[in-house]
């Protein structure tokens, strides 16, 4: 019999000295979209954290530039009344009040030349009081794709944001880019030739906020940090891989974009695939930036593409229908606002990936993403051998759970590590069933360390600020990634019936993708619990 019990706990058993806290360059942040709903859920809350924390230089400036007429006074208003939200929780007076003389605003379309030269008068004059070597520019790119290029044309253009190949010059410029970054590989190949056409790859910090949460990071500690694991993490013991990324939210006010994105572009291309780089990757010879990605973009190269004639046996799409979470009625998919009533945009996917390197050779790494699904929890799930006997009698043979390693990204960081254990008191030999627990020892972030972990988007602005590219993606990864997700969308968008599986909000997803895991003997892992 199998019983889950979390039971022991870890501690702190030796702690480096603490390193005084890095505190950013002085520079000018320069948030072009600055009206948008990423500046007021994400931005500021990080910028107002850190200035909070005191991580901000004395000459650090933030400059938001969007095309609402407002001069300084009325964007900071505007702010101060919509700043925050669910993600980012409630902004105390007393760290707006450290950001707020700081904050400075231009009117401009950014799609028109005259924005970038209004741009570049008030850098002028904001910068004038500041020290050449302070004068660096951080610009980020906080706007709806299809206006990249025209921006990243206008930056290098108007002079504001000049080429600079060495990482070490100062003043810097840097640029930083959200997701998508792309639509297909095709779009992708394109865009980085025309980013760097203009701008040197160090200055193009291309964000994937998976990368800035705390368990992520871990991954690379936990693996290369300690001698016990890596040994096992090869094909001689792992049975396979299962990452999950699943939400209960839908698609909210974001349905136009969904339409077009799909979980393949908006989940897999980049945060799931980074995930699976990160666990598959071989050790890098040092953790600078350009080591670490050299690793992952080699692995990423190594994972089997599907061709058009593999997709259907090794991916399944499915979208939400209707159904209840948290005891709430929720909506299918379709008939959520701006989405087509015929829509096939899958919501849902799960895909069998394969590596072909000698470390994972057979080894499947399962990936699964949806929204409205039972809970929300990203997890990487690494499955052992079973053992390669047993004889504890035959009724034990199925009882007896696999090893398994959780690292638990969200919610409630944690890393637990199940085993089998004799249940107290019943018989070793001769007896039919032996009474046999599943046991887990539990590292939990936040019972180790106390307090809340920094929220990815503190952690990634610090990083650009130092001038820390380790967790931005390379132009060679953007483009791995695309080379992976493309056939896979293609066959779906392309040469598919016009027909998709649906599953029921609420639920562990389509019936398909427990199929998909069955066939090779595997079972996802659908906790309802811590
Ligand atoms: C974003 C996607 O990149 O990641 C969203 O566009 C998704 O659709 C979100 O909801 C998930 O992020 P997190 O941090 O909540 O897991």
């Amino acid at each position: 019999m199998t019983r889950g019990t979390p039971t022991a706990t870890a501690r702190v058993e030796r702690q480096q000295p603490a390193h005084a806290p890095r505190r950013a360059d002085p520079c000018t942040a320069i948030i072009l979209g600055a009206g948008g709903d990423l500046t007021r859920r994400l931005l500021l809350p990080a910028f107002c954290r850190l200035a909070a924390s005191d991580l901000l230089a004395d000459d650090f400036l933030l400059l938001g530039v969007d095309r609402q007429p407002l001069d300084d006074a009325g964007f900071r208003a505007g702010l101060r009344a919509r700043i925050g939200g669910e993600e980012a929780g409630a902004i105390s007076d007393a760290a707006w009040e450290k950001l707020t003389p700081r904050i400075r605003y231009v009117s401009g379309d950014l799609t028109d030349p005259t924005a970038y030269a209004a741009i570049a008068t008030k850098l002028a004059e904001l910068e004038q009081d500041h020290a050449p070597e302070h004068r660096n520019r951080l610009f980020y790119l906080a706007v709806p794709p299809v206006i990249f290029d025209p921006i990243i044309t206008q930056l290098a253009a108007s002079g504001i944001a000049p080429r600079i190949e060495s990482c070490d010059a100062r003043p810097w410029v840097r640029i930083v880019v959200e997701k998508p970054f792309g639509d297909s590989l095709e779009s992708a190949m394109a865009l980085n030739e025309h980013v760097l056409e203009l701008f040197d790859e160090s200055q193009v910090y291309r964000i994937d906020h998976y990368l800035g949460k705390e368990t992520v990071q871990n991954l690379l500690v936990f693996r290369f940090g300690n001698s016990i694991f890596e040994p096992l993490w090869n094909r001689a013991h792992i049975a396979h891989v299962e990452i999950t990324s699943s939400e209960t939210l839908g698609v909210e006010t974001r349905g136009r974009y969904y339409e077009k994105a799909g979980v393949m572009r908006d989940m897999f291309q980049n945060h799931l695939l980074q995930l699976l780089s990160l666990t598959a990757m071989e050790p890098p010879v040092t953790m600078s930036a350009d080591a670490v990605r050299d690793e992952k973009v080699k692995v990423l190269r190594s994972v089997r593409w599907l061709k058009h004639g593999t997709v259907d046996e090794n991916a399944v799409r499915a979208q939400y229908a209707g159904g209840s979470i948290g005891g709430q009625l929720v909506r299918g998919y379709r008939e959520e606002e701006n989405v087509a009533p015929d829509s096939v945009a899958p919501t849902y996917a799960a895909v069998r990936f394969l590596i072909d390197n000698w470390r994972w050779s057979g080894v499947p790494f399962y990936v699964r993403s949806g929204k409205r699904m039972a809970r929300r929890l990203t997890e990487i799930v690494i499955q052992f051998h079973r053992p390669p006997m047993l004889m504890f009698g035959h009724e034990t043979r199925g009882a007896l759970a696999p090893n398994k390693l959780v690292l638990r990204i969200q919610p409630k960081e944690s890393i637990a590590l199940t085993f089998e254990a004799k249940t107290p008191g019943a018989a070793l030999s001769l007896t039919p069933e032996i009474e046999v627990a599943s046991v887990a020892m539990n590292f939990c972030y936040s019972d180790v360390f106390g307090g809340s972990v920094s929220p990815a988007y503190e952690t990634l602005l610090l990083d650009v600020m130092v001038g820390e590219a380790t967790l931005f993606t390379r132009s060679d990864e953007v483009e791995a990634s695309w080379r992976i997700v493309d056939p896979i969308i293609q066959r779906w968008e392309r040469f598919t019936s016009k027909k998709i599986p649906t599953y029921r909000a609420g639920s562990w997803g389509p019936d398909e993708s427990d199929d998909l895991l069955r066939e090779g003997g595997a079972e996802w892992r659908n906790p309802d619990g811590d």
